[in-house]
């Protein structure tokens, strides 16, 4: 826990439940590898308080933004003043600046936070034919980030078909380069470079993967957005077949310097 002084710059995160986060420790670490003074601290906030602690917040002068995470990340799209990128196309919001007038800029870190780790370990997925795995919030978020990339081509599949084909005409509508497609099946899974997997499945023990995994091969990178277990039934089998690999945590890593960017906590640091 850093010093705290009258020239420290406050930050939170605004969760309901709240015992579980990890960010404050892991901000701190990036506050003081770049030498920031601030502080990052868990603030309880349930949804029917949501709009009054924001309220709270914005006449706070010496506070610099916010993670905002489950359940609150739709509601704070409507909540915010203005947003960046493609949080509307998302429809959500994660990560909020306070500007010095009291206006909350909210942003859209999941999917770009994915898309920085695969390319921190050399992996670009400008060009690349992506199967994508879910069709929920966390893969709306990494589905615009792909597209974002300039990913050639992006499959989704999704038990729910329906969320599968609407996430995939959002993307295409928007990123028209970028050929996208939803389906209940996977199909064939060997004619993709990369296959990432944006469902909760693989979080708990005994959950199956969710792709077939039979055709995976060495030609493809098998990435995760799951941080928990390290090792998911789709990683496990995809190591197996010779599969390049990447798990979740790069994910969370990248998003954290990308979170205190955004909330202004790195600006006299070169990017
Ligand atoms: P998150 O915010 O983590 O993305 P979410 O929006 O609830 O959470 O999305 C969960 C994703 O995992 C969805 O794609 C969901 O599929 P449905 O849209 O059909 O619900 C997928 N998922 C969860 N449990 C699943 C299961 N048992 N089998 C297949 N897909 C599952």
């Amino acid at each position: 826990m850093p010093d705290v002084t009258g020239h420290t710059r406050l930050f939170g995160i605004l969760a309901d439940p709240i015992h579980h986060v990890k960010t404050p420790q892991v901000m701190h670490e990036v506050f003081a590898r770049h030498g920031i003074d601030g502080v990052l601290v868990p603030m309880h906030v349930a949804p029917a308080g949501l709009r009054a602690a924001l309220d709270g917040l914005r006449a706070m002068r010496n506070f610099g933004g916010f993670i905002a995470t489950v359940p609150h990340k739709p509601a704070m799209l409507d909540l915010c003043d203005a947003v960046e990128g493609d949080a509307a196309r998302i429809g959500a919001v994660n990560c909020v600046r306070r500007e010095p007038d009291g206006r909350m800029v909210g942003a859209m870190l999941d999917g770009i936070g994915f898309v920085e780790g695969l390319r921190g370990a050399g992996i670009d997925p400008a060009g690349a034919r992506v199967l994508l795995a879910g069709a929920g919030g966390a893969a709306s978020a990494i589905a615009f980030a792909l597209a974002e990339a300039g990913a050639a081509g992006l499959t989704v599949v999704n038990r729910t078909e329906a969320k599968a084909a609407d996430l995939a005409a959002r993307v295409a509508a928007a990123y028209p380069g970028c050929a996208a497609e939803g389906r209940a099946e996977a199909g064939d899974v060997a004619g993709y470079d990369i296959v990432a997997n944006a469902t909760s499945l693989g979080l708990r023990p005994g959950d199956p993967p969710p792709l077939p995994v039979a055709e995976l091969h060495a030609g493809q990178v098998v990435a995760e957005a799951i941080m928990d277990p390290e090792e998911t039934p789709l990683l496990a089998a995809a190591r197996a077949h010779g599969a390049r690999v990447h798990p979740g945590l790069p994910m969370l890593r990248c998003q954290i310097e990308l979170m205190a960017r955004h909330m202004g906590a790195l600006s006299a640091v070169p990017a």
